[in-house]
């Protein structure tokens, strides 16, 4: 196979910032992708619909006259959020989902959530309205190891959740585990999973190949291999619980090449070639299609885009670096060659 023509995808979980550095980054998710999820988790948070609403004017302001993409727009949960404002955001027709970040799991998630089981009419409210809630899956008490943070929260906060709130739809953000993959497998209808391109491209080994490794530091941590291979059978096997969220989470350089460095890969620009590198290793690039541009939208109840994207089989080295506002930042695979590209 030479080139392979898809639908034209969608991101499920993108990170963009805001201000010149949104800019930067928003332009080249907008040039492959048809729509993505804006994750809220600025400084301060997006929480309410009408900093969703204004965020959402700041990023279609970045794009090029003429462009159609559609930046979706999800509400930042925090201990204060209310079931008014849950039919607020479903009203405006632009929120599209309510992520739940607990409190310290992640970056900025300091407004996240510090006890869930107060917010179960916000949560009724979501289930009433249809608005499904994002999970960033981990729990955050610091004497569970950290490779088993996905695993425990699963089992002690996912499950007793979905069990009280039986209509609530769920997708568990980033999964990680093959834990995660049989968690959403014997889950009820209504719960699904992203999965990002280092999480199927890389183990835990590459965080320390040859020395410390910042730019393969993301939260959830990558696992074993074996993780790995469960979740390329997933995101390989047609199951339509499993689709596209690449996680793309720009950080300046610097703040990544540090002492303490900031958790996250970026992948905008390349991660459709990415994520062809990871199927046609697994064998399975026929299965493409559908995981990143039809499983999502049938997840959100939204069509499939009606124009097409082609990869094409092309050697292509990655940037060093991307303008990034003021900053650079370095992409996922800087300097190596993947061998799929964008048309
Ligand atoms: C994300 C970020 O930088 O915003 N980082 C990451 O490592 N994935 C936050 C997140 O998705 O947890
Ligand atoms: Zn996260
Ligand atoms: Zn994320």
């Amino acid at each position: 196979m030479t080139s392979i023509t898809l639908p034209r995808p969608d991101d499920w979980h993108l990170h963009v910032r805001d201000g010149a550095a949104m800019a930067s980054v928003l332009a080249h998710t907008a040039a492959v992708f048809g729509r993505a999820i804006l994750m809220p988790n600025l400084k301060p948070p997006i929480d309410t619909t009408a900093k969703a609403l204004a965020y959402r004017e700041r990023a279609l302001a970045t794009l090029p006259a003429g462009s159609t993409f559609q930046p979706l727009m999800v509400l930042y949960l925090t201990d204060a959020t209310t079931p008014d404002e849950v039919r607020a955001a479903k009203a405006s027709g632009l929120v599209h989902a309510i992520k739940l970040y607990p409190a310290g799991a992640t970056t900025n998630s300091d407004h996240g959530v510090s006890q869930l089981d107060r917010l179960d009419p916000t949560l009724a409210a979501m289930a009433e309205v249809g608005l499904p809630l994002l999970v960033h899956g981990e729990v955050t008490d610091p004497s569970v190891d950290i490779f088993d943070r996905e695993a425990a929260f699963l089992d002690t906060i996912a499950e007793p959740l979905l069990e009280r709130h039986p209509t609530l739809r769920m997708v568990v953000e980033h999964i990680t585990t093959a834990d995660a993959v049989a968690f959403v497998k014997a889950a009820r209808p209504g719960v699904a999973a992203t999965i990002t391109p280092q999480h199927l491209l890389l183990n835990r080994n590459a965080l320390f190949e040859g020395g410390v490794r910042p730019h393969h530091y993301c939260l959830p941590v990558l696992k074993r291999e074996v993780h790995r291979q469960a979740l390329l059978q997933a995101a390989t096997s047609g199951d339509p619980r499993f689709f596209l969220g690449t996680d793309s989470a720009p950080h300046a350089k610097h703040t990544k090449e540090a002492a303490c460095g900031c958790a996250g890969c970026f992948t905008a620009p390349h991660a459709m070639s990415l994520y062809a590198t990871a199927f046609e290793d697994a064998g399975a690039l026929d299965k493409l299609p559908d995981f990143a541009s039809r499983f999502g939208p049938a997840f959100y109840g939204l069509p499939v885009n009606a124009d097409t994207l082609t990869l094409v089989r092309e050697p292509w080295t990655v940037p060093d670096a991307y303008t990034f506002g003021e900053d650079v930042v370095v992409p996922l695979w800087a300097g190596k060659t993947l061998g799929w590209r964008v048309a």
